[in-house]
Parts: structure tokens; C-alpha cells; sequence
């Protein structure tokens, strides 16, 4: 078996965990509303505060890691005008992804939700109308061909710098951080007001 298989088989649990997740269960709910988007990405800037630098320092001359907190943020510009971050607590918070191969784990983790991520655009479309347009870069983001992913991942496995268990590890831990940065009772004091709301025309 490869590496991607690997990674695959080895996180179906923890995947079916971050799915159960308060915050992304709450999308797609009827009610779902702006409020509650806004706190999402605010969560999710929170986690990227701390995961993009780290990831960022992935070296390879086949893939370069794109952070992803510009493009929350930019969501969180038009939604709210809001920079804080709401202040989340993790059972992860002492742990980052310091090596080449548990940073290559949790971008497969990253890298992978991009699949689910378009059905939470079709579902944000759905919801939030022409708004979905100015609030979902985030979510929209397509950064890999992913049957290309999984071939650089299986690549990687016979380069002598990676260690197979590591990136397993780092998969895991990287999934593990998000159930609990995507559980809302994690959330801090900060909660973000959205200002947009749905129906209400938009800003020319
Ligand atoms: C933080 C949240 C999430 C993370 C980190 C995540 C991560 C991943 C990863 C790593 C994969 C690739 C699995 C593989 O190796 O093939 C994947 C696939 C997928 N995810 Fe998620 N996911 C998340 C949330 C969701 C949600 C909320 C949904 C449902 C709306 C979803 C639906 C899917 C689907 C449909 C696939 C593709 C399965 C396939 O085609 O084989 N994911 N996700």
C-alpha cells in the first residue's frame, strides 16, 4: 500500500470525528446563518494563525504550501470588519508539526478537506445567495490536483528524509487539533458579529 492509501485507511475515524464537529455540523443545518459563519472562519483563522508558518517551512521542489489565512481573513473582512481571533482551546495547543514529515501529514489533512470543501461552497451558495461570493476565498481555495497529491505522496515515501510513521502521526494530530478548534464549547471569550445578513442587497 502507498502512502496516500496509508494516510488514507489510517484516518477514516478521525475524519468521520472532524465531521461530527459542532461548528461544521452547524452549516448545514436549515438555520444556518451569517453569525455563525463568521464564528467558523474565525476559528479557523485562529487554527491558521498557528499551522500556516509552521507549514510554510515544508520544503519541496514539487509542492509549496499556499496559507490559507489571507483568505479567511479576507472572508472575515467582508462578513464582519473583525481581525481578533476568538481565543480557542485545544487539547493540541503544545503541539505544532516541527519535522518534514509530520508537516507533510498535516498538509494531507489540509489538502484533503479541499474535497469536502465543495460541498460546503455548493451548501454556502445555497444559503447565503450572491453573498457566498464575497465571503467563501477560503473555501473556494483549489490549490492541488488532488490524483497528483496522492502520487507526490506516494513519492515521498522512498525519499530517505521521510518517515512513513511521522507523517501518519502528524496526520492524526493535525485532525485531532481541528475536532477540537471546530467544537464550539472550545471557543473563547470573542464572539464574532457578522454585519452582512442574508436577504440584505449587496455592497456595490
Ligand atoms: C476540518 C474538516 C475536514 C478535514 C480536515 C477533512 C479532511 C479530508 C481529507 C484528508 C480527505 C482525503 C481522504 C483521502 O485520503 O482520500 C477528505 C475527503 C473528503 N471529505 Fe473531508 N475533511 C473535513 C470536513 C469534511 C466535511 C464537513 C465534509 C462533508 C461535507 C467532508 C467530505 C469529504 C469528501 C466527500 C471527501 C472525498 C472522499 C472521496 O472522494 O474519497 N469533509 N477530507
Amino acid at each position: 500500500m502507498g502512502l496516500a492509501d496509508t494516510l488514507r485507511h489510517a484516518t477514516v475515524d478521525d475524519h468521520r470525528a472532524v465531521e461530527e464537529a459542532e461548528l461544521l455540523k452547524s452549516i448545514f443545518r436549515p438555520d444556518f446563518d451569517l453569525d455563525e459563519y463568521a464564528l467558523l472562519l474565525g476559528h479557523w483563522a485562529c487554527f491558521f494563525c498557528r499551522f500556516d508558518p509552521e507549514l510554510a517551512l515544508f520544503h519541496s521542489a514539487k509542492y509549496s504550501y499556499i496559507p490559507r489565512l489571507p483568505r479567511v481573513d479576507r472572508d472575515l473582512a467582508y462578513l464582519s470588519g473583525v481581525t481578533r481571533r476568538p481565543r480557542v482551546r485545544s487539547s493540541y495547543d503544545g503541539w505544532l508539526p516541527r519535522t518534514d514529515s509530520e508537516r507533510l501529514g498535516a498538509i494531507y489533512v489540509l489538502e484533503g478537506s479541499t474535497l469536502g470543501a465543495r460541498l460546503i461552497c455548493k451548501r454556502l451558495t445555497e444559503r447565503f445567495g450572491s453573498h457566498a461570493r464575497l465571503c467563501t476565498a477560503y473555501y473556494a481555495m483549489r490549490t492541488v490536483h488532488w490524483p497528483g497529491f496522492r502520487a507526490f505522496l506516494d513519492a515521498a515515501e522512498s525519499d530517505d528524509t521521510v518517515d512513513p510513521d511521522a507523517v501518519v502521526a502528524g496526520a492524526r494530530s493535525t485532525f485531532g487539533a481541528l475536532r477540537d478548534y471546530m467544537d464550539v464549547s472550545a471557543c473563547g471569550v470573542l464572539r464574532i458579529t457578522a454585519t452582512a445578513s442574508v436577504g440584505e442587497p449587496l455592497p456595490v
